[in-house]
This record gives C-alpha cells, structure tokens and sequence, in this order.
C-alpha cells in the first residue's frame, strides 16, 4: 500500500492529534490509577457498606433482569453462586475455586487477584456473591505498575519531540546554509532535501547559493581580466617616462604609476588568495634567514628590536607571502610609530601555533575600527592625516595569507599607547614538527 504524500501541515496535525489523544489517555489513567495496596485500603474503609450490599444481593430471590440493572448501574460485574446454582452479569468470571485459592481477608470480606483481575466477594450460608469493578481491572495496578500511565506520556512526548525535529531540521539547515552563505561559503550546499514542501526552501537555497557563486565567478573573472589587461599599458607608460627627461611632473607621474601598479598587483593577488591554501607556493626556509631577509631591505632594520632569541627552526610555508605579510607589519609599525622607539617583533613557539607579533608606540587604533583595519581600502585615519599613502589593502590580504595557512591575524591596542599585531600559523607548519 502506498502511503499517500503529505504535507509538513498534515504531518504536524497528525503528531499533534495522535500525540494528544495518547496523552489524554495516559493522564487519565494515571490519574485514576491506583496500587493494590490502596485498593486494599479503600475496601477495609468501606468494609460494613460494602458487605452490606453483598449481603443484600444474597439474601434476595435471585433476580436476574434486577441483578442486571444494579451490575450496569454500579458499573460493576455481579455473580451470585447458590448452591450449585451459577448466574453471573458477565461472562469473564473466573472458576469460583480460583476466586477462593487467591483470596485475601479484608474483615468478612475477601479481595481476590486473579489473572491481571481483582475481585471482591463475601459468602454467606449457602450463597457467595462476587463484584468485579469494570472500571477497577483497568485502574487497579500492582505497586511496580502503577506508573506506567506516566512513563508511557513520557515515551510519546519523547518520541514526538524526535519526529517533531526530525519535521523541521530542513529549517535549521536552511539557517546554516543562509549562515554559510552570508559568511562567503557560496560552495556549501544543503544536500538532504525532505519530503514536505519545505523542499521547496532547501531546494531554492541550493539554487541560490549556485546563481551567486556563478555571479561572483564572473565578476571576479572580470576584475582579473580588467587588472591584468591595465598592466601592460602601465608597463608600457612607465618605460616611455624613464626615456623622457626627469623632473618633478614625470617624477610624480611614476609615483602615480608605482601606486596604479600595487593597486593591480595587490587586487590581483587578493582574488588569487580567496582560493585559500591552493595557491600557496610551499617551501621550507630557516625561520631566522626569513626574519633577516625582511629585515635586512631598506629602513626596516634599526628601527626593529628583536625581543627574544628567534626559534631556530624551519618553516613550511609559501616564503614570498610570509616576507609579505611580516614587512608590511613591520612597515606599518613604523609609518604609525610617532617616537623614536623600536618597533619590536617577537617570535615565540607556543604549542598549538607559532606567534608572531609587531607592537609599536604610536597612536594605536580606535576600538571600534580594530577589526575594519582588515577589510579592503581601509584607512583607520582620514585622508589629511595618513601616515602612509598605501593602498589600504595590505592587512586585508595579510588575512588572508594567514588563513590560507590555516593562521590568524589579529590585532588589539596595547596599554598605554600603541597597538599589537598577532601573526599566528599552526604548529604545522615547522619543517620539524611534521
Ligand atoms: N601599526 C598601526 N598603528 C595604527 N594604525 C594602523 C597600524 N597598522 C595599520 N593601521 C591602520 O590600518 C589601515 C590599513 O593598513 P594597511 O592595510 O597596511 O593599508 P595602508 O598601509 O595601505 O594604508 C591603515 O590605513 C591605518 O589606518
Ligand atoms: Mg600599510
């Protein structure tokens, strides 16, 4: 048979109908539950009213039509044994040798289990008269049953907060795909599809996330192409200016072209590194040569103080970015320091990554621009008041060069002035430590 489709709506009726009526059970019957024990206390109570009655239904003729009526309006069962005489309201009475073998005396009367039954009877000369509650075999439970009314609206609870989740995980993973998706990750996509119409929702999510990872493959294509085609008039420009004859104009013509040339070369190697750890060009190179090397260029140097013994271990990493990234840290820290105090660069192995970190003295950054400083063309200070006439897109793509090698890149104000910036690669990447 196949089961029809339905929809999230009817699903969540039917949970809701089923789940409810379970419930309402179970509470009902937990509530009229109660344990052998307490039955036994509640005949000994009503021990003399109900012998009576039983006494009463003994000593009358036997009446069949009016045993009948006083069984349906007692909601109980009645059998009355005469002699060998036998006429009970309900056919489901148990041998009355079996009644007698499990009695249990409460006063003049007997309380008797048999089967999942109770009963309650009395004799009398030659008459014995037996009830049996319609409703009691139901409601009276031995001690270690009594809670099974409870422990089953449990179970059901349980069991539907498990379809009830099950239902709706298509929207918690719609949230994570919206999630990856506003965080960049336009490769995620969702990829068990339910079988309600939130499909719909996953589904389009998914074709979403493919129509811009399209858009933003060829805006970027664009970007390079337009990049790389500006070079080559820029090259040419540059070479046609170093024939003419110098002076200030085709000095700050080249100036102009030098700063053109950076933006192009850093935009280009932006959309490079958005690839992640696939472009990097790894190699191994001895951490204290790296270090020289950077410091070794122009300016740098004697305004550098190294503040601890540098580790003397290898690195693998993509040598070019790394130069990059600590020469434009150390660069920065100097354009903003404000004193003639050393920048200082500090390199330690702290397991589970190597931390390398830039503090100057100079003003620091505003709180509030800490973590802008890393997103494109950013300047912390307006434009009359740079240190520097970058591009502003350094520290964006030392972010990115750090996380490509599965780094970090952060920066924080130091106490009293000044601000620290915190170059971290995972203990990976030493040569030794592989
Ligand atoms: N050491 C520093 N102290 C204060 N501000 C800094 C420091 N380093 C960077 N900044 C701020 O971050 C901005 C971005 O830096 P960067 O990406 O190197 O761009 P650029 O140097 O081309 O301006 C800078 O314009 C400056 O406002
Ligand atoms: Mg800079």
């Amino acid at each position: 048979m196949k089961i029809p489709h339905l929809g999230l709506f009817s699903r969540l009726l039917i949970l809701f109908a089923v789940t409810t009526i379970i419930i309402s059970i179970c509470i009902a019957l937990g509530s009229f539950a109660i344990t052998e024990q307490r039955a036994k206390i509640f005949i000994s109570e009503r021990q003399t009213q109900l012998y009576e009655m039983l006494q009463q239904i003994a000593e009358n003729p036997l009446d069949k039509e009016k045993l009948k009526a006083d069984a349906r309006n007692n909601r109980v069962s009645i059998m009355v044994k005469r002699g060998t005489q036998l006429y009970s309201t309900a056919d489901n009475f148990p041998e009355f040798s079996a009644l007698t073998a499990a009695a249990q005396p409460i006063g003049n009367l007997f309380f008797s289990k048999v089967g999942s039954k109770y009963f309650l009877y009395a004799s009398f000369d030659d008459t014995s008269v037996v009830v049996t509650s319609k409703i009691a075999n139901l409601i009276v439970y031995p001690e270690w049953l009594i809670l099974w009314p409870w422990i089953v609206a449990i179970l059901v609870l349980m069991a539907s907060y498990y379809v009830l989740k099950r239902l709706l995980n298509p929207i918690g993973q719609a949230i994570e795909s919206a999630k990856r998706i506003s965080e960049g990750d336009l490769a995620y996509r969702i990829t068990v599809h339910p079988k309600t119409e939130l499909a719909r929702l996953t589904t389009s999510l998914n074709k979403m996330a493919a129509d811009l990872q399209k858009l933003f493959q060829s805006k970027n294509e664009m970007l390079m192409a337009i990049s790389h085609e500006l070079r080559t008039p820029l090259g040419r420009m540059k070479v046609s200016l170093a024939l003419l004859q110098q002076n200030e104009i085709t000095a700050d013509l080249t100036s102009d072209i030098n700063y053109m040339n950076d933006l192009i070369g850093q935009l280009l190697e932006g959309e490079r590194l958005q690839q992640g750890s696939r472009v990097l060009n790894i190699a191994t190179y001895y951490l204290p040569t790296l270090v020289d090397d950077v410091l070794s260029e122009t300016r740098l140097s004697e305004r550098v103080e190294i503040t601890s013994a540098l580790p003397e271990v290898a690195l693998r990493v993509d040598v070019g970015r790394i130069k990059f990234v600590l020469r434009n840290l150390i660069q920065n820290a100097i354009d903003h320091a404000t004193s003639e105090e050393k920048v200082k660069l500090s390199v330690t192995i702290t397991e589970p990554s190597l931390l390398i970190s830039v503090t100057d003295h100079g003003p620091g950054i505003p709180t509030d621009m800490l973590e802008k400083v890393f997103t494109p063309f950013f300047h912390a200070e307006d434009i009359n008041h740079r240190s520097t006439d970058g591009v502003g897109l350094a520290l964006f793509l030392c972010k990115r060069i750090a996380e490509a090698h599965d780094g970090q890149l952060t920066v924080n104000n130091t106490a009293p002035h000044g601000c620290q910036f915190s170059f971290s690669l995972p203990i990976s990447c030493i040569a030794a430590f592989e």
